[in-house]
């Protein structure tokens, strides 16, 4: 069976209303974490991982996406004559090349899995990643590439996962285990955002997914699950019986929830903190900064 996962799938149709009014007129994975859009991390997760065909979903409003990924040639011939070689091999590192992102709509919100399937056609049939941008997970060995390694011994559909508070579970797609082997475990079951009393565990679903193009059968029927949406979670339970089934992934690494405002400061201060250039101004700033607020208590 081909383990090789060489696509990954990137919905980014959402509104992002949560960030209003910054996603007025940007989308939400343009907003920036230190000096980088939300999307970018993901899509270095995923070259880190091996990925070489990048598919969007987008939507309406969404086109500043396209414009960051273009060739910026009047940028570089700038910053060249400048001799700003440092800000220019930092505008290399976003170039991808031609060929290498495709763009799909999701005409309507009918939900995560609706937005994979939008992608179906460009997914063929293969094995692909799935990754959702707000999720952003800081690791020494990038999440995506930690799961393609595992899922080499496993097949079947993986799923990133992590172990959330009980009062959060219903924020989340919810596993049930079969058995639990570490950082493997094999699934039983799958809930999408159950309600705390009636969820299987707490090992929550955390936007990274290695899966089966049989997934995208289920979803061709269009069923609608929990909040009315189809559901991406659904589409993967369906695969449970199949022969590798589906598997969690305990990764190692941390994961901030960019899609709310607290996550988004957290991973903020995070990665600022993590910056040979910036660590120890900041460091020194934040430390102050406490200092003085809890004087003044
Ligand atoms: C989505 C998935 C959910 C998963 C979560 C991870 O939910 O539907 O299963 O646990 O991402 O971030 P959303 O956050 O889009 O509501």
């Amino acid at each position: 069976m081909n383990r090789k996962v060489t696509k990954a799938v990137f919905p980014v149709a959402g509104m992002g209303t949560r960030f209003l009014p910054a996603t007025k007129s940007i989308p939400k994975e343009i907003m920036t974490l230190v000096d980088r859009p939300l999307i970018q991390y993901a899509i270095d997760e995923a070259r880190d991982a091996g990925i070489e065909e990048f598919i969007f979903v987008t939507s309406r409003g969404k086109s500043a996406l396209e414009d960051y990924f273009d060739a910026a040639p009047q940028l570089e011939d700038s910053l060249q004559k400048k001799g700003k070689t440092d800000l220019l091999a930092e505008l290399k590192r976003t170039d991808m090349p031609s060929g290498a992102i495709a763009y799909v709509r999701q005409r309507e919100a009918l939900g995560l899995g609706h937005a994979v399937w939008c992608a179906r056609r460009l997914i063929a049939d293969e094995p692909f990643a799935v990754l959702l941008p707000d999720d952003v997970i800081a690791a020494d060995k990038s999440c995506l590439h930690q799961m393609v390694e595992a899922y080499q011994e496993t097949g079947g559909c993986m799923v990133a996962a992590m172990e959330v508070p009980n009062d959060k579970v219903s924020s989340y797609g919810v596993l049930d285990v079969n058995q639990d082997l570490g950082s493997i475990v094999s699934v039983k079951g799958m809930v999408e955002k159950p309600k705390a009393s009636e969820a299987p565990s707490n090992l929550a679903v955390i936007g990274r997914y290695i899966l089966n193009p049989g997934v995208l059968d289920y979803l061709d029927q269009m069923q609608v699950g929990a909040g009315g949406e189809i559901q991406l979670t659904d589409a993967i339970a369906s695969q449970i019986k199949t022969e590798d089934g589906v598997h969690g992934y305990r990764f190692r690494g941390q994961r901030f929830d960019c899609g709310s405002k607290t996550g988004f400061l957290q991973a903020t201060v995070a990665f600022g903190l993590a910056r040979d250039d910036l660590g120890d101004d900041f460091r020194t700033f934040l430390t102050d900064f406490l200092e003085l607020r809890r004087a003044a208590e």
